[in-house]
């Protein structure tokens, strides 16, 4: 059985201040840490008030030079050892994504692209086209999913189908259910999952948004190992165990063979 030492960061970002925004998460990351996950966009803030507005601060994530964030990520991952999933709006071609890219300590990378769009970031964001990957790292088996992919149980289900034993979710909650949902995310697909949220409120739009915080780290029992409360900026780090691929819910309940594939469906009736 592995042991990791995880961190779910916790921000309240200053929309536009990079570096500040960079140095704040960084530094809240503990010492000794095999993974830490941070915030949706945790580099700019949340509301973008256009396309032109966030393609300024959008960054290459998987080739060419790299922009300010990854650097910085990237030096971190290879000073402290540190596995790091970070979110921030990735430019590719003339495409812009809502994206979370995992660093490893040896500057790999890995890129999951948000696949469902929350309101105004339908106007912002094109839809993830990469699905539901999942990456070798810190001796575990990594997904990613961004935020609102969470109302999608189909989201968490594909990363563990897939072989995914903790789920990294960068966030940017406004909704306050999610954090529980997760628990149940966990237990019917047996995996751990790391929410890191921000707080605080943006109002850039004429439309304030207030997130929700409580950032946490579950079992794939669905126990909260570690959580942080609505309005803290911080971390909530645990020890966690990475047991053996197994899916028995009992010693007779298989999560994967006891499905009834024959017996679900897949789109309403009336498609
Ligand atoms: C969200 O997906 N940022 C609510």
């Amino acid at each position: 059985m592995k042991q990791l030492q995880i961190a779910a960061i916790q921000t309240h970002p200053e929309f536009g201040a990079v570096q500040a925004n960079i140095d704040t998460a960084l530094g809240l990351i503990p010492t000794g840490c095999d993974l830490a996950v941070v915030p949706e966009l945790f580099n700019t803030g949340y509301q973008f008030t256009s396309r032109e507005e966030a393609l300024g601060f959008a960054e290459n994530l998987t080739d060419g030079e790299p922009g300010p964030t990854r650097s910085r990520l990237a030096q971190f991952a290879g000073d402290t050892g540190t596995t790091l999933v970070a979110g921030m709006a990735e430019i590719n071609g003339d495409k812009l994504f809502n994206s979370a890219v995992l660093i490893r300590p040896d500057g790999s990378r890995a890129v999951y692209r948000k696949v469902h769009l929350f309101l105004d970031e339908k106007s912002i964001f094109t839809p993830g086209d990469l699905g539901f990957p999942v990456f070798e790292a810190c001796g575990t088996t990594i997904g990613m999913m961004i935020c609102f992919d969470w109302i999608f149980p189909e989201a968490a289900r594909s990363l563990a189908l897939a072989g995914a034993e903790v789920i990294c979710h960068p966030s940017n909650l406004l909704l306050p259910w999610c954090q529980d949902a997760m628990i149940t995310r966990c237990q019917e697909n047996m995996v751990v999952a790391v929410t890191s949220n921000r707080v605080g409120t943006e109002n850039r739009t004429g439309q304030a948004l207030t997130f929700s915080g409580r950032s946490q780290v579950v079992s794939r029992m669905g126990e909260r190992l570690a959580a942080l409360d609505k309005d803290a900026v911080g971390a909530a780090s645990a020890t966690v165990e990475i047991l053996p691929q197994d899916k028995l819910f009992t010693p007779r309940n298989d999560l994967w063979g006891d499905r009834r594939l024959d017996m679900y469906r897949d789109a309403p009736d009336n498609e």
